[in-house]
């Protein structure tokens, strides 16, 4: 079948079908947009905007040219056994890339300024003067140097502090001191007064932090984690925050999601919790790269920001 319209379906339990459609065909006036498959013969979908589809989702449609994952983390499209065999694009505009880094930038300052211990004098009705220290005496890695995580350390050491990053293959960035592969993870997390998770969660990042991991951080060192919750072993993590080995954390992402009511987490002065939301979607910033792959795919060529199923981002 040679079909020069294509014809978009659309599903997302948190997106909003209006809103994509409405983004979309700004970018691509010629495109089909449907959310409802009574309305369309399943052969002429070409494209599905997806996230987190139910099981048997892809199998009507066997004439797919693209995958489109309405978010950056891929990890609940790869592990399905229904994947069909086209290119996966997942999102990752400059409206998610802000947002990600104003919520590293705020977690990582709020700690390298001490604001969390003012917000305890201020509790404990205290005038507590804690004299500053230069951003440049901070230390913090960031675990995972991809599109939001890239972006994190460059912001972080824009604004002086001393940043280490550490990812899977060799990188360099310009004010980042980069590390790469599993033997240099020792000697990042040693040196890390705050730690930032950006990783993607694979079978190799799974309980990646794990008891002895989290152990190599400097007594008193911070945890923000902003990607995944299962990249560290969150029963550890709390052993650590409850005897002080961290002195803090910033979590948005957590093992099972919502947090249980019975999570200790909740009740940790020492810990702020934010629910999964650290970046969004923003249909209007993401639909140019989507109309663009889209067209891409038409002509023979790879999607922007295309995946890989079997490494799992
Ligand atoms: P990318 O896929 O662009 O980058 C992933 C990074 O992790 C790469 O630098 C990669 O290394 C590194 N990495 C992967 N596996 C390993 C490994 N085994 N060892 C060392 N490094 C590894 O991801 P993004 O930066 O776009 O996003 C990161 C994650 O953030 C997403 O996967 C998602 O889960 C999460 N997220 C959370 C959101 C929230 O609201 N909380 C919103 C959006 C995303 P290399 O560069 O060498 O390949
Ligand atoms: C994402 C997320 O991966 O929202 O986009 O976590």
């Amino acid at each position: 079948m040679t079909q020069m319209q294509d014809t978009i379906f659309f599903y997302s339990d948190y997106d909003s079908p209006g809103m994509w459609h409405k983004a979309l065909l700004a970018e691509m006036p010629d495109a089909r947009f449907t959310d409802n498959l009574a309305d369309v013969d399943p052969a002429d979908v070409t494209v599905a905007v997806t996230w987190k589809p139910p099981t048997g989702f892809f199998t009507p449609f066997r004439n797919l040219r693209l995958v489109v994952n309405l978010g950056a983390g891929v990890d609940a499209l790869v592990g399905r056994d229904d994947l069909p065999d086209v290119p996966i694009m997942r999102l990752a505009d400059q409206g998610m890339v802000s947002l990600m880094t104003s919520y590293v930038l705020f977690a990582v300052i709020r700690y390298a300024r001490d604001i969390d211990k003012f917000e305890e004098a201020q509790r404990a009705g205290e005038w507590r003067y804690i004299h500053p220290r230069a951003l440049s005496e901070v230390s913090v890695a960031v675990l995972g140097l991809g599109e939001l995580g890239s972006a994190a350390a460059m912001a972080l050491s824009g604004l002086g502090l001393n940043v280490l990053g550490w990812s899977r293959s060799p990188k360099q960035i310009e004010g980042v001191r980069c590390f790469s592969g599993l033997n240099a993870l020792p000697e990042v997390l040693s040196r890390a007064e705050i730690a930032v998770i950006m990783l993607p969660i694979t079978p190799e990042t799974r309980q990646l932090i794990n008891r002895d991991r989290l152990r190599l951080l400097p007594r008193g060192a911070k945890l923000v984690n902003a990607a995944r919750g299962a990249v560290v072993d969150e029963t550890a993590m709390i052993e650590a925050l409850r005897d002080g080995h961290l002195g803090g954390a910033t979590l948005d992402v957590f093992e099972t999601e919502p947090l249980p009511e019975a999570s200790p987490l909740w009740r940790m002065t020492n810990v702020l919790i934010t629910p999964h939301l650290a970046s969004i979607t923003i249909p209007e910033s993401s639909a140019r790269d989507v109309a663009e792959s889209i067209r891409r795919v038409r002509s023979g060529l790879p999607p922007l920001h295309l995946i890989d199923p079997a490494r799992g981002y």
